[in-house]
């Protein structure tokens, strides 16, 4: 078998077989087939797309590609939660410490920033002396003392999509059904839990723009989950506007913080509720309102902030940042982006506004770039809110003073000031379970 075939096979729309999805991913992995060839098959795909049988093939190939979790030791129901990806989604840094501090063990497999959006690693690694490279004892070791951990994806775990990951971060092919369902869905089965809640992000800063997309994606990966035997739920949550003010590492984990302490913002706090209570459920804790109930007591009790605290310490962070956010690493530039005219603000372009984040060192152009954990954008004006000409709407952190005016332009460009109030927009669009959809 040539992977030159399999190229062209895909580039001229055919259906590839079980044997050559299996052969790519097998020498992909082990270092056969070279990062231009793959590039040239992932385009293929983004292009030509891929048929259920396909993407199901991919998915078990890319879960089977390293060794898989078996979390059978940790005693009750392991729940893992993932995001298709968004900008200022910082919900995992929330919501895996709510539903650990009460009572459900969360062990998660994360990623790091891909195209336009961030993560989750790259934002737990801004912590000083945080790793997220942890042995698999360790690991099972942190989720059986504190209930929670959040992790990268050792070398051994679904290493086909570790790969595949950062290649499509840096070649435009990420927005694409059976990519993303298939990276998603191969991480959350090789890493064992028995329940997942997925929160597929819809709008301007989503990878699926629209909600008959989102729906999608959401029915595939759930069908993926509840085929092999892991109970799965879908929120379809939104992602027109970015979620909370801040976007970039640092600035999103002082606002995880702020959130778990109570006083996040109310969008933030809203999206992060409803995805806690879906996995409280997931984990049998009761009906969703119970489930809600508790998750609002994990924050009000200070429990679900001291779980992220206890996490960060055991995977070498200095949580003192935690307590002092004025410790977190400052940038040297901070540039506020005035409103050039009076109005509402009644539109975010928001992946503009994560690109915007990127350039100013939030996230990678090329596979070996490394961030700057202090760089963002705090949003200082949202949707629907009232401005006046020469009013702050955002503000821009960042070391690269050659970066500062790209970002800037691009920021008043995505933020639009119209003359009318908008309508508020809606934070979950719909729940998807194996046998419903359920629209809000
Ligand atoms: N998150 C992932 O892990 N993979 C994707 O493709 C998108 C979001």
């Amino acid at each position: 078998m040539r992977m030159v075939d399999i190229i062209l096979k895909k580039r001229n729309g055919g259906e590839l077989s079980n044997e050559e999805i299996a052969f790519f991913i097998k020498g992909y992995t082990d270092g056969t087939i070279p990062d231009y060839q793959v590039s040239a098959l992932l385009m293929a795909i983004y292009f030509r797309g891929m048929t259920p049988r396909e993407t199901a093939v991919l998915t078990d190939r890319m879960a089977h590609s390293g060794d898989t979790v078996d979390l059978s030791a940790i005693q009750g129901i392991k729940v893992d939660k993932h995001s298709t990806g968004g900008v200022g989604d910082k919900t995992s840094l929330v919501i895996a410490p709510i539903v650990a501090a009460c009572g459900v063990p969360v062990a998660k497999m994360s990623g790091r920033g891909l195209g336009h959006t961030g993560g989750t690693l790259d934002k737990l690694e801004s912590i000083p002396g945080l790793s997220v490279s942890v042995e698999r004892e360790r690991f099972f070791q942190i989720v059986q003392d504190i209930g929670l951990a959040i992790i990268g994806q050792t070398g051994d775990i679904a290493p086909a999509d570790k790969n595949l990951y950062a290649l499509r971060d840096v070649t435009a092919t990420v927005d694409n059904l059976s990519l993303i369902a298939s990276s998603i869905m191969s991480k959350k089965l090789a890493a064992g839990s028995d329940a997942i809640v997925l929160d597929v992000k819809t709008g301007s800063g989503a990878f699926m723009k629209t909600l008959d997309d989102s729906i999608q994606l959401a029915q595939a990966m759930v069908q993926i989950g509840e085929h092999n035997g892991r109970h799965t739920v879908a929120l379809i949550t939104d992602m027109d506007i970015p979620l909370g003010h801040a976007i970039g590492n640092s600035l999103e984990v002082i606002e995880a913080v702020q959130t778990l302490k109570g006083h996040g913002p109310a969008d933030l706090t809203q999206v992060c509720m409803q995805l806690a209570s879906n996995m409280l459920f997931v984990a049998k804790k009761g009906t969703l309102e119970e489930c809600r109930t508790l998750a609002e007591e994990a924050i009000s009790s200070g429990r679900a902030f001291e779980k992220l605290k206890a996490m960060a310490k055991a995977m070498g962070g200095d949580v003192s940042v935690l307590d002092d956010p004025e410790q977190f690493q400052k940038a040297t530039i901070v540039q506020e982006v005035k409103a050039t005219k009076d109005g509402y603000i009644t539109h975010i372009q928001t992946e503009q506004c994560g690109i915007a984040s990127s350039v100013l060192g939030a996230g990678r152009e090329r596979k070996e770039d490394s961030i700057d954990p202090s760089a963002g954008i705090i949003l200082v004006k949202k949707y629907g809110e009232a401005v006046s000409a020469g009013d702050s709407i955002a503000r821009l952190y960042t070391s690269q003073k050659q970066s500062v005016q790209q970002a800037q332009e691009m920021l008043l460009d995505a933020i639009e000031i119209g003359s009318e109030k908008p309508e508020p927009e809606k934070l979950v669009y719909a729940r998807v379970t194996a046998d419903s959809i359920e629209r809000y």
